[in-house]
């Protein structure tokens, strides 16, 4: 994949990990189409976009919390501009027990991490089957790849993601479609100012955290040698493998480890 003169689609690009990424393929001389729900913010992603000299940037607002608009919009967009990569990055999170998460607390990260993946891949395939060419990116997580207490459903959104591309991924083949999924560890974003708290959180552990710039390095290494998957950093990586390779030492690890929220 040459990003020079290709297109790109980012949704999530106003901030965080979507909008290191938009200014990573804008380097390398890529139409970036940048789509989230604040304006001023993909407004100034535009600017500095265009202050680079090198790429261009259109910016799109949408909300993938509302299924029906988002839809019409992403179709719209795709009918009128040859599309060729796709990454799937908008997403959220919520911290509890998920016995005391209010359901209003759940749905919306289910909407937006399951729901609104989905329908962007479904706006960006007729014209990638089309034209026999194109790139899926899904940001996952490590909790993707094994998930911990206190995370249930975003784990369970992620996880989603994972079966989602397995599935595509085959189904593509044919038309020369590549289904990426790139796994972050801890970012350094606002994801953690902006996730719902259902119940206070305790004292949080110092865990790796990588830059948004480092993930997006992902994302382009993901698209360059199709990758099925990248998980970011080497801990990352250490954590997926464990948790598959040693299910139950990890479950007792992270029971004695993750501590306990109270649940008021
Ligand atoms: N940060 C981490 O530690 C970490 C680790 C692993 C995986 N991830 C994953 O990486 C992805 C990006 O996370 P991030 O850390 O960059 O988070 P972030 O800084 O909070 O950015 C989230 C992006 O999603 C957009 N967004 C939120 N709700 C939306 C909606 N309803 N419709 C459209 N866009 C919406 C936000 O823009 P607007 O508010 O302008 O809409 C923003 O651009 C997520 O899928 C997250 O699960 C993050």
């Amino acid at each position: 994949m040459q990003f020079k003169d290709s297109t790109a689609l980012i949704t999530g690009a106003s901030e965080g990990i979507g909008r290191a990424t938009a200014l990573r393929l804008s380097a390398m001389g890529c139409h970036v189409i940048a789509a989230a729900r604040s304006v001023p913010r993909l407004e100034s992603l535009r600017e500095e976009i265009a202050a680079g000299g090198n790429g261009s940037c259109e910016i799109l607002p949408l909300d993938l919390m509302r299924p029906a608009d988002a839809l019409r919009i992403l179709e719209e967009l795709c009918q009128r501009t040859a599309v060729d990569v796709g990454i799937v990055n908008a997403g959220m999170g919520q911290y509890g027990p998920f016995a005391a998460s209010p359901w209003e607390d759940v749905e919306p990260l289910l909407r937006l991490n399951i729901d609104g993946a989905l329908l962007t891949v479904r706006a960006l395939l007729p014209g990638m089957r089309k034209r026999r060419r194109g790139s899926i990116v899904m940001i996952s997580s490590t909790l993707g790849k094994r998930a911990v207490p206190y995370n249930a459903a975003y784990c369970a959104s992620k996880y989603a993601l994972h079966g989602f591309s397995d599935a595509l991924r085959l189904e593509l083949r044919p038309e020369n479609i590549h289904v990426g999924v790139v796994c972050p560890a801890r970012t350094d974003t606002a994801f953690f100012n902006r996730m719902t708290y259902s119940v206070p959180q305790g004292e949080s552990r110092r865990v790796p955290t990588s830059s948004p710039d480092r993930v997006a390095d992902a994302v382009i290494r993901c698209i360059r040698r199709r990758r099925r998957e990248v998980v970011v950093s080497p801990e990352g990586a250490l954590f997926a493998f464990v948790g598959s390779h040693f299910p139950r030492l990890t479950d007792i690890l992270l029971y004695h480890s993750v501590p306990r929220p109270t649940e008021e």
